[in-house]
């Protein structure tokens, strides 16, 4: 019942999800292993962006087991241009811990995993009623639960979690949040009846320019390096010997070369 004192707005979350929540690849698997991927590739990655390299990714290392026989070469290689390529390592360590010694008891002591990456985990892949808290998710509950989530619905941990993602992506956004045009959490939401939605919104942390930044510098490096050329450290040695420390690519000599 829209309105009434005991709404808290998850049913309705829930009910507008199963008739409209996007159709994303990885919402068809609760295999931890293809969870752990997508998450790890939607870090600071929009989603569009990440489709293909998912699909790609997933069809040429379906297990942890194929991930972790891979080459870090081809990791790599296979990461190139999705940006923030420890990524691509972290996960192939992760791989090659899942491998050896099982998924471990505390999901953080998997190499790249963060508090948010854990409860994605146990919320995407387990079911559980853990809300992965990420930027979205602040966002949402700083502005429509500002007296913290009412609950999750008896097995509805996953239902929950993605339809969080939904909101949050297409409706609640941090810059033009389209809460008059049809969000279903209006009803409710202090922060729009009071004309306040964007004095909640967390503060993010300032991404900065990324022309001629070290981010930028290191992408050029590494994907010289990954098409094939062994770019000479001076051309830029700050990035260099950063890629270097990050164990992304290999000095030999005063050239980078790829990892094998
Ligand atoms: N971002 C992070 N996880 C996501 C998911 N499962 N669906 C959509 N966007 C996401």
């Amino acid at each position: 019942m829209p309105g009434s004192l005991t709404d808290t707005g998850v049913s309705r979350l829930l009910e507008w999800f199963e008739a409209s929540g996007a159709d994303l690849p990885w919402r068809h698997t609760r295999d931890r292993y293809r969870v752990l991927v997508a998450e790890v590739q939607l870090q600071a990655t929009p989603v569009d962006r990440v489709l293909p390299y998912y699909a790609n990714w997933i069809e040429r290392w379906p297990t942890a087991e194929a991930l972790a026989a891979a080459p870090l070469g081809e990791v790599l290689a296979a990461w190139q241009g999705l940006g923030y390529p420890r990524r691509a390592r972290n996960l192939h360590r992760a791989a090659q811990a899942i491998v050896s010694d099982g998924w471990p008891e505390r999901l953080t002591d998997l190499p790249g995993v963060g508090p948010y990456t854990a409860a994605a985990l146990r919320c995407f892949a387990d079911g559980e009623a853990v809300l992965p808290i990420d930027t979205n998710v602040e966002r949402i509950l700083a502005r429509r639960f500002p007296e913290g989530w009412p609950g999750t619905p008896e097995g509805a941990g996953w239902e929950v979690g993605q339809a969080l993602m939904d909101l949050g992506r297409l409706w609640c956004t941090a810059r033009a949040p389209r809460c008059e045009r049809g969000c279903p959490l209006r009803g409710g939401c202090l922060a729009a009846d009071e004309g306040v939605v964007a004095e909640v919104t967390p503060k993010r942390r300032p991404q900065g320019r990324y022309e001629g930044s070290l981010r930028q510098r290191r992408g050029t490096l590494l994907a010289s390096v990954s098409s094939g050329g062994t770019p000479a450290v001076e051309e830029d040695s700050e990035a260099a010997e950063s890629l270097v420390r990050d164990g992304l690519v290999f000095q030999v000599g005063d050239r980078l070369h790829p990892i094998a």
